[in-house]
């Protein structure tokens, strides 16, 4: 059975003294909550990361970054690099965001480089796809992410499916309080995993948590992780309360008790 995954992707929001508070106050509020299965995980900003790996100690939530150098090392400034994560022991950073292609111009040549980076360097990436409003009105859903899946697991070679994290997130849907309904989003991360089947085998496709992300919140977030395809979300605004994320993370933990 596939991890069920609870992430929080801050964005550029929270400083010092209130990344040590959240983290401080979800250690403490998850203190007792242990279900095998359950991956619990924070996105500060990089300067920040520090701050949560240390306001963590002790708990099983654990932390990623917002993004990644594709390089190793040397002058690129402004840059952090996967062994700098990896000196943190950050065990995950998010790739591909939409906020990153739109304003940062990513490609996904380059997603496919950043992957392949923390692949190389024990991090897992969650790397994320989806398509515009206008895509879908077009019809293009399936045809966009089918590009962006090949051009970002261009040559990449996996060996479980559990070293890399896919997150599908309409860009119509982040930020918008718009959700994809949950037979939308089924849709999408099912033809996600035939495409992940006939890539790489049964075995990876099968283990591979795919994430849904856009306007989830205690709200959605049961019926959207309830779908057969669906194994967690990457939540944006809805990360940055406590008790939303708190509830979304007890909605987690009811649906994996469940079965599905
Ligand atoms: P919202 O949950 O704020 O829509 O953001 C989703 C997202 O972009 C997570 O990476």
């Amino acid at each position: 059975m596939r991890d069920i995954i609870i992430a929080g992707n801050w964005k550029m929001n929270k400083d010092a003294g209130e990344t040590a508070k959240f983290c401080g106050e979800l250690k403490d509020r998850l203190a007792d909550v242990s279900a095998p299965g359950l991956r619990v995980i924070v996105a500060p900003a990089f300067v920040l990361l520090p701050a949560a790996k240390q306001a963590l100690t002790g708990s099983r939530i654990e932390v990623s970054a917002q993004d990644v150098s594709s390089h190793v090392q040397g002058a690129f400034t402004g840059e952090v690099s996967a062994p700098m994560l990896a000196s943190l022991q950050v065990s995950y950073a998010i790739v591909g965001h939409s906020e990153r292609r739109q304003y940062h111009a990513e490609t996904n040549e380059l997603v496919r480089d950043k992957v392949q980076m923390l692949l190389d360097h024990q991090i897992i990436p969650i790397m994320c796809i989806g398509e515009t409003l206008q895509q879908r009105e077009a019809g293009e859903t399936e045809a966009v992410l089918e590009s962006q899946l090949t051009g970002c697991l261009n040559g990449i070679e996996l060996q479980t499916g559990k070293e890399l994290v896919i997150a599908y997130e309409p860009v119509w849907a982040i930020g918008t309080g718009k959700t994809a309904t949950s037979e939308q989003a089924q849709q999408a991360h099912a033809f996600i995993r035939n495409w992940l089947q006939a890539r790489f085998d049964a075995q990876i496709a099968q283990n591979l948590s795919i994430l849904y992300g856009g306007s989830m919140k205690p709200g959605n977030c049961e019926e959207l992780i309830s779908q057969p395809d669906i194994d967690g979300g990457l939540i944006g605004g809805a990360s940055l309360k406590t008790d939303d994320f708190v509830s979304m993370v007890h909605t987690g933990i009811s649906v994996l008790k469940k079965g599905k």
